[in-house]
């Protein structure tokens, strides 16, 4: 989850603290936030990069530090260019463009059209720009894998770059990335192609769509099966089945589990590993989602910053057990003492 805490793109000790409360957490894999791969693609001026050395020394630094103190946990990292919705002010202040004048930059997009209709077109990127922003993700890559992350995602949803290059919303070009489905998801299929020879066969690489636009005309999800059997044959680990996010125009119907059947309709139809995500909060919601099918993975966001506990929590609801730092071993009520695995500390 965006920290918006980096200062020039660098973990901070914000991250460290962040990170090692997730490291602590017991879950299967910490993914850590949508990580721009060039200055322009930050969504704000306090997102996290890994576009030039400064980036990637602190990023390393920070995370070793936050790993040395934590049980082992695999780590994967988002990367991600913002398109269109970069120079924008962190949520805090409010989440509008930052307009040039006042210390923002042009947003970059498929096509001149803005997010929303009041703001500014953002500049629509040529074959040279597109060329080089895929070499980014190929180099932010290699530094990821320098710094030590097992698995990396691509960042395809959220009415970012390269969700806006596969929704026929924000991609209104007349050249080879733009018009019918197979040009439309040309670009992306460029990156992920790119990143996948760059990084190492034996690690990870998933991607995270926007299943559905939410909007008519929009991006639809036998769009998403179809683009998910292309990166599966091209070796793509797993479809984070997300939505929405291109447009204003959005009707998301909210509720619990609200894109689970996104993770399904993929699963089933394309043979791809799905991570079911949104409002996903108890552990007997999340071993139904599993247990069921649906998904074989399931990725928690808010439930987390407000329980970083979750697993433990979900693992003693469900009888399991999970490897608490040492320093924690005498934490478990009385209710949940195995949920240790049977690990004892003395006492004296
Ligand atoms: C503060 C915040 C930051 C987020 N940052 C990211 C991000 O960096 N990358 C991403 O794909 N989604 C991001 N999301 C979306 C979440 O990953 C998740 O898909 C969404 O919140 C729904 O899941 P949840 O109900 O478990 O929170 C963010 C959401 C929030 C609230």
């Amino acid at each position: 989850m965006c920290q918006y805490s980096a200062v020039d793109g660098c973990a901070t000790d914000w991250h460290l603290v962040h990170w090692g409360q997730l490291l602590m957490s017991g879950a299967g894999l910490v993914t850590i936030e949508a990580t721009a791969v060039t200055v322009d693609g930050r969504i704000t001026p306090g997102c996290l990069g890994l576009y030039d050395d400064a980036c990637e020394a602190a990023l390393t630094r920070q995370l070793d530090r936050a790993r040395r103190q934590c049980p082992p946990i695999a780590v994967a990292l988002q990367l991600a260019h913002a398109g269109r919705k970069g120079s924008s002010h962190v949520p805090w202040e409010g989440g509008q463009l930052i307009a040039k004048d006042a210390g923002g930059w042009t947003p970059v997009a498929p096509s001149a059209l803005p997010h929303a209709p009041q703001e500014p077109p953002p500049a629509a990127l040529d074959a040279q720009r597109l060329a080089a922003i895929r070499d980014a993700f190929v180099a932010s890559a290699r530094r990821a894998g320098r710094a030590g992350i097992d698995a990396l995602e691509l960042h395809m949803a959220h009415g970012y770059l390269l969700h806006e290059f596969l929704s026929p919303i924000a991609n209104a070009r007349t050249d080879a990335y733009g018009g019918s489905f197979e040009r439309r998801i040309a670009f992306p299929l460029e990156v992920f192609d790119a990143v996948r020879a760059e990084w190492p066969a034996k690690r990870p690489l998933g991607v995270r769509l926007s299943c559905t636009d939410w909007v008519g005309g929009g991006w639809t999800l036998d769009e998403s099966i179809e683009f998910a059997r292309r990166l599966v044959a091209r070796g793509c680990d797993w479809i984070d089945a997300s939505s929405g996010g291109v447009s204003p125009a959005q009707k998301i119907p909210l509720g619990p589990g609200y894109q689970v059947h996104l993770a399904r309709e993929i699963r089933r139809a394309s043979g791809a590993r799905t991570m079911a995500v949104g409002l996903i909060t108890t552990a007997a919601q999340a071993q139904a989602i599993v247990a069921a099918g649906d998904a074989d993975l399931i990725a928690m966001a808010r439930g987390f910053l407000w329980d970083p506990r979750w697993v433990w929590h979900a693992a003693a609801a469900l009888g399991a057990a999970v490897a608490p730092p040492p320093q924690y071993l005498r934490s478990a009520p009385r209710d949940a003492a195995g949920v240790f695995g049977g690990a004892n500390a003395g006492q004296r």
